[in-house]
């Protein structure tokens, strides 16, 4: 990775990712787009264009002005969000990656989308998901998924694009909010919990799934990137987690540090329904032996980081 072109770079992930690939590889050679610009620090720190990912005309203009040789896909429509609009969804999740695959093509560009949990279904083995298991969503969002991960393989076994993929699980950050997804809230849990000490859980207690704390997710894209491409045995996509957590066990984990934490439950029954077709916890064996995954954060040290940060943002003082 010299030059990277990112699409979706304001979002939950892009937001942090860009500016973590910026001190990396230079702030120059880092060029983040989205479908509109915004006064966030990715959007002005650096290189900026305005791009719809359904325009895949200018997506290769953009690439070719920058020269970059790296592409980074994350625009996409959020699995609760997909849900209210499928079709949306799949002309936005299936057309921009199609389109962010054939700019690939066009500049000979190495290639990362993120997969999800969200490409597993009810029949899915629950616990201990492995990575090559059965593969029957049953969302909008899981079937772009799986089509998603099928179409990045058939780029590099057709075209030889060398085209990458990570199935994240639920990530849990402080800089963007995150945007329509099923596990949003195991962020909201400590933007409440900083702001009013209370939280009301539309996920049912006992509703175990991945998480993942925003520096390991970063890592993880960064690690998978460069690693040796002759020691991929998999490509499109490999299970990535750091903790299999529900509603009940964040909250524990809060109380540790704001004594008085208060959880209490509105279930709304399209996420809950979305949440218990995914798996409770992923197996990262296949991530782990074949480009050395690893994390840093489990849900105490993410908890204590977020509060800290949190509090900071809002400069609020945590007293019990
Ligand atoms: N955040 C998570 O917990 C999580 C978990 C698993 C997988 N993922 C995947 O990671 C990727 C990025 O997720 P995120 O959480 O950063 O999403 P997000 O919703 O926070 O950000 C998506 C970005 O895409 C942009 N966008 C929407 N339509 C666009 C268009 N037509 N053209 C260009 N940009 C457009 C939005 O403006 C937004 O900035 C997605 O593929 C998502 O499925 C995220």
């Amino acid at each position: 990775m010299k030059r990277i072109l990112i699409t979706g770079a304001l979002g939950q992930i892009g937001s942090e990712l860009t500016m973590r690939l910026r001190e990396i590889y230079g702030t120059d050679n880092v060029i983040a787009t989205d479908i509109k610009k915004n006064q966030s620090e990715a959007a002005i720190s650096g290189p900026f264009e305005v791009l719809d990912v359904t325009d895949g005309k200018r997506m290769v203009e953009v690439a070719k002005k920058y020269q970059v040789d790296t592409v980074m896909h994350l625009a996409a429509l959020l699995s609760a969000t997909a849900e209210e609009k499928p079709v949306f969804a799949w002309n936005l999740n299936m057309g921009g990656l199609l389109n962010a695959l054939e700019t690939a093509r066009e500049v000979n560009a190495q290639f990362f989308t993120p997969s999800s949990i969200g490409a597993f279904g009810p029949t899915t083995p629950k616990d201990g998901t492995p990575q090559d298991t059965i593969m029957r969503p049953t969302t909008m969002y899981g079937v772009n998924k799986v089509a998603g991960e099928l179409l990045a393989d058939y780029y590099y076994q057709k075209f030889g694009v060398d085209t990458r993929g990570l199935r994240f699980p639920g990530l849990i950050s402080y800089v963007a909010l995150p945007g329509g997804g099923t596990t949003d809230y195991a962020v909201e849990i400590y933007y409440e919990a900083v702001k009013n000490r209370r939280y009301t859980s539309y996920i049912d207690k006992g509703t175990y799934m991945d998480m993942m704390y925003m520096p390991d997710a970063l890592h993880a894209i960064i690690d998978l990137m460069e690693a040796d491409s002759v020691k991929l045995i998999h490509r499109n996509s490999f299970n990535v987690s750091a903790m299999s957590v529900d509603p009940e066990a964040i909250a524990a984990s809060i109380t540790k540090y704001i004594p008085g934490f208060k959880l209490s439950y509105q279930v709304d029954p399209i996420r809950q329904k979305i949440a218990e077709s995914w798996p409770n916890s992923l197996d990262s064996t296949a991530a782990i032996q074949e480009w050395g995954f690893k994390y840093e954060y489990d849900l105490d040290k993410m908890t204590q980081d977020m509060l800290t940060k949190l509090t900071e943002k809002y400069q609020l003082k945590i007293s019990g």
